[in-house]
């Protein structure tokens, strides 16, 4: 126990022991539960103790023992005035109001007051809010009742529930039906209101041990390096010796480190879908963002007087594609240009080719009606430009090739029309020719290939959030995705802007494919996003699911994905489909993952057990993969496990973001891991920091993090940070592990512990023991060691990470002659660096038997 703080011996006693520090307290005492109006009533439940009702200790102070979970972030998710009861088994209840609007209530439900199950929100009446729930139980039926209040008149109301999942019909009441349940007491010099109960000691025992617990943990997992020149002020240097036990080995997962792919931050329109021209189908709205329109990013430039530029949606190309622009010119001799100004300009390169295509259609009352497509720099000069004739009044598909004469970064797109009459565009489309593997309605190269150097066993796609979508209306449906562009269905783009799906599910199992990685695409589990707003639901609520009846429809979408990649285009309507688009063999796909960390309600449980069973019958060999929620612990990680295991789910998605703190301290997190469940996919996960860098502190706190992966990769299948690419100026979220612009690339260094992990990747995980000179377990958690062998060519990869401020003296035992050389590739930075790279050396075997691990480093050794 050397070096232990006290504190650890207290905790120790107070955590993991029955043994009491005080001998005298009473068998029973007083609690009172409330929440504030603190923080737009966003503190949760919290409690406070008495012995005599009369002098009250709030216990945290103000810890939040459950918090709501209605509704977006920001100023939602709101606990008022909840109401807590306990039943004659002993359980609790709490219900609360959720705002002001809803015609809903908060039900949650806990055996100790600690742990709570995921909560519900039953749709009781539309149109009207329910204020100051109450809660009581009578022959064999809980009440809940409430004041409904709005601008003509107070009425009271409730409902009757056996068991919290199916209420009878709101009735009305009479306000003397009313119970007043609520007591008002002093907290902390502070009026409260809530609800008192009287309670053996142990629940408030165990009520302060999880306030205890979690501050023990918040503080260890709020280390910083930027205040390890004191808290390791006499570290000068360390040694350690690794030992190797080659003969001790375990199979482990070759798919550890994947990508997971989100339309956000403008990864896909704007971003990786070399697309150049922004808004070609004229379907941007004020839906995707308050401030757009269908004619947003084109503009016309010349006389207006000689033309009419308005947007059209009558005969439109596809009525998936409603939208498109209508230019009338009334003069002859008229100079008018229609304009697109591209992604904040589009990037041409001297010499390259771009294929350029519309739809189009024109008055043909004169036989000579061009449109000259020019791409024009911001200094006026052109850069290329090609005539395209027109020649029907009915919508027709027009290309040509432009060659660029220049570079530039900033041009424009410009369709000159000299002829007078009417003209319609649609689907205005410029795409470089060398796309990644010169694909058509490819992928951006340089970005591509970016995700192909990280050597990624899988393709996580479309998310994320995007997956199961803003509400029922917003989820993301693959067959909107595939077949001609114009006939598919673009969307607003939960995080705030347009989809095109463009870059849909042909193009993403095409990339794939191209990369050597599996497909892991995500199908909503019938459910939208928790934090969906309010008009995505049915009826008010905020998860809501697609109504049961329509389930079938939703599940066979999901069966003919299955069918579409990997079907006999001869027997099967949707394989054909994929033949048709350039695909005639399969793609093999082995994964599905359904749901994205849902809140584990009743909705979810029903929706994802169809959609299990009906998978699982029609292919048993497509793997299945679960969710647990959007957290590393709570209530719906802890349902969505116990569920999982119940269905017997063969894989399971976590998810979770947390401060480098975390990771280090919770290397053993799947050390723990029942080896007799379901398989872990670690689908997103990040290190953030105040202000969400991606610096060297949360690169290595990952690269730590990383090693448990593989030390634990005979029970974690498989790994992806999340999110990936981000757009500078476009970025909804941080940190991203790649940032680019439209013509740079910008890799963080968390990109480079993916990458080289990646590129390291083992199948085989072998037995080593580092032995560091001191029991300083700070010390000791900040070193991390992991070593493996990959079957295909038989290198020994030995990756190790030093997040000390010290350098690292490593003694690695002899390892067997066979091995001759090794590739040593080192990460190293300040902790608050962002722009390190790894620096690759050769190192002959005597070298790395004394190695030296720099300050903040990662080192991988590839020892041939
Ligand atoms: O990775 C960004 C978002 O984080 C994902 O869309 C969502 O699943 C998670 O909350």
């Amino acid at each position: 126990m050397k070096n232990r703080p006290l504190l650890l011996i207290i905790l120790y006693f107070l955590f993991f022991s029955n043994a009491r520090i005080y001998a005298n307290e009473p068998d029973s005492a007083y609690i009172f539960a409330y929440a504030t109006e603190k923080n737009h009533h966003q503190n949760g439940l919290h409690f406070s103790w008495s012995i005599d009702k009369k002098t009250w200790f709030p216990i945290g102070p103000e810890f939040a023992f459950v918090k709501s979970d209605y509704s977006r972030w920001g100023t939602e998710k709101k606990m008022i005035s909840p109401i807590l009861h306990q039943s004659k088994d002993g359980n609790w209840h709490a219900v609360w109001t959720l705002n002001e609007t809803d015609g809903t209530f908060a039900y949650a439900f806990s055996e100790d007051l600690v742990n709570w199950k995921p909560q519900s929100y039953p749709i009781i009446t539309e149109g009207r809010n329910c204020l100051q729930t109450e809660l009581s139980y009578t022959d064999g039926q809980y009440t809940i009742s409430w004041i409904s209040v709005d601008e003509s008149d107070t009425a009271y109301y409730a409902v009757k529930t056996k068991d919290f999942k199916t209420y009878s019909k709101a009735k009305q009441i009479t306000k003397s039906e009313r119970l007043n349940q609520r007591e008002s007491i002093l907290v902390s010099n502070k009026q409260e209101t809530g609800t008192i109960h009287h309670v053996p000691w142990m629940v408030i025992e165990g009520l302060e041990k999880k306030v205890a617990l979690t501050s023990y943990r918040n503080q260890l997992f709020d280390e910083k390096t930027i205040d390890d020149p004191i808290r390791f002020a006499d570290l000068k240097s360390l040694d350690v010796t690794l030992t190797i036990d080659i003969q001790n080995s375990k199979k482990i997962s070759d798919k550890l480190l994947g990508i997971f792919f989100e339309d956000i931050n403008y990864a896909a329109d704007g971003g990786i879908y070399a697309e150049l021209i922004r808004n070609r189908d004229f379907e941007f709205s004020s839906a995707d963002y308050r401030e757009w329109n269908a004619k947003t990013a084109w503009y016309v430039s010349g006389e207006s007087s000689d033309v009419e530029f308005y947007i059209d949606t009558v005969n439109p190309i596809h009525p998936n594609n409603l939208h498109y622009a209508y230019l009338h010119l009334r003069k002859t001799e008229a100079d008018i240009t229609l304009v697109n100004e591209g992604w904040d300009g589009i990037v041409l390169e001297k010499g390259e080719k771009y294929d350029f295509s519309f739809f189009a259609a024109a008055s043909t009352e004169k036989m000579k009606r061009f449109a000259l497509i020019q791409l024009v720099g911001q200094d006026g000069k052109i850069i290329a430009e090609k005539p395209i004739k027109l020649d029907n009044e009915k919508w027709k598909k027009y290309t040509t090739v432009l060659t660029a004469l220049d570079s530039a970064k900033d041009a424009i797109l410009k369709i000159k029309l000299t002829e007078p009459g009417w003209y319609k565009f649609d689907m205005v489309s410029l795409f470089p020719q060398k796309t990644f593997k010169n694909r058509k309605n490819g992928l951006r190269a340089d970005l591509a290939q970016t995700l192909a150097d990280m050597k990624p066993q899988f393709v996580r796609f479309p998310g994320g959030c995007v997956a199961h979508g803003d509400g029922i209306g917003n989820i993301y449906h693959w067959k909107h995705t595939i077949g001609a562009l114009e006939a598919r269905k673009p969307q607003r783009n939960l995080w705030g802007y347009h989809q095109t799906a463009g870059l849909g599910y042909f193009e993403y199992f095409q990339f794939c494919e191209d990369i050597g990685a599996e497909p892991i695409p995500i199908v909503a589990a019938g459910v939208p996003c928790q934090n969906s707003a309010k008009h995505g639901c049915l009826i008010g609520g905020q998860q809501g699911g697609i109504p049961l009846d329509e389930m079938s429809n939703y599940i066979q979408d999901i069966l003919d994905l299955v069918e579409w990649a990997n079907g006999d285009p001869k027997t099967s309507k949707w394989a054909k489909m994929r033949a048709d688009a350039g695909h005639p063999k399969p793609f093999n796909l082995k994964y599905i993952g359904v749901g994205n960390e849902d809140l584990i309600s009743d909705v979810f449980e029903e929706r994802f057990e169809m959609i299990f069973k009906a998978l699982k019958e029609k292919y048993p060999e497509i793997t299945i993969i679960g969710t647990a929620g959007p957290f590393s612990e709570g209530s719906d990680y802890v349902r969505g496990w116990e569920f999982a295991t119940e269905l017997d789910v063969p894989m399971l998605d976590e998810h979770y973001y947390q401060p480098p703190g975390w990771f280090i301290y919770n290397q053993d997190f799947y050390d723990r891991y029942d080896r007799n469940k379901a398989k872990v996919y670690l689908g997103e996960y990040a290190a953030h920091l105040p202000g969400r860098p991606n610096n060297i502190e949360t690169a290595l706190a990952e690269a730590i993090y990383l090693i448990s992966c593989e030390r634990n990769g005979d029970v974690v299948e498989m790994t992806s940070y999340a999110p990936l690419l981000a757009k500078e100026k476009y970025t909804q979220w941080n940190p991203d592990l790649i940032y680019f612009n439209n013509s740079e690339i910008k890799p963080t260094v968390g990109y480079y512990v993916q990458q080289l992990f990646g590129q390291n990747a083992g199948t085989e995980y072998i037995a080593s023991y580092l032995d560091v000179e001191t029991n300083n377990e700070k010390v000791r958690s900040r070193i991390a060691c992991s070593v493996v062998k990959d079957a295909e060519t038989n290198d020994i990869i030995i990756k190790l990470v030093n997040l000390l401020p010290a350098k690292t003296n490593v003694n690695i035992n002899k390892l067997n002659p066979v091995y001759k050389e090794a590739i040593k590739i080192v990460l190293s930075g300040k902790p608050d660096g962002a722009s390190a790279c790894p620096v690759e050396d050769k190192v002959s075997l005597d070298e790395i038997q004394h190695l030296e691990l720099p300050a903040y480093s990662f080192t991988v050794l590839r020892i041939k």
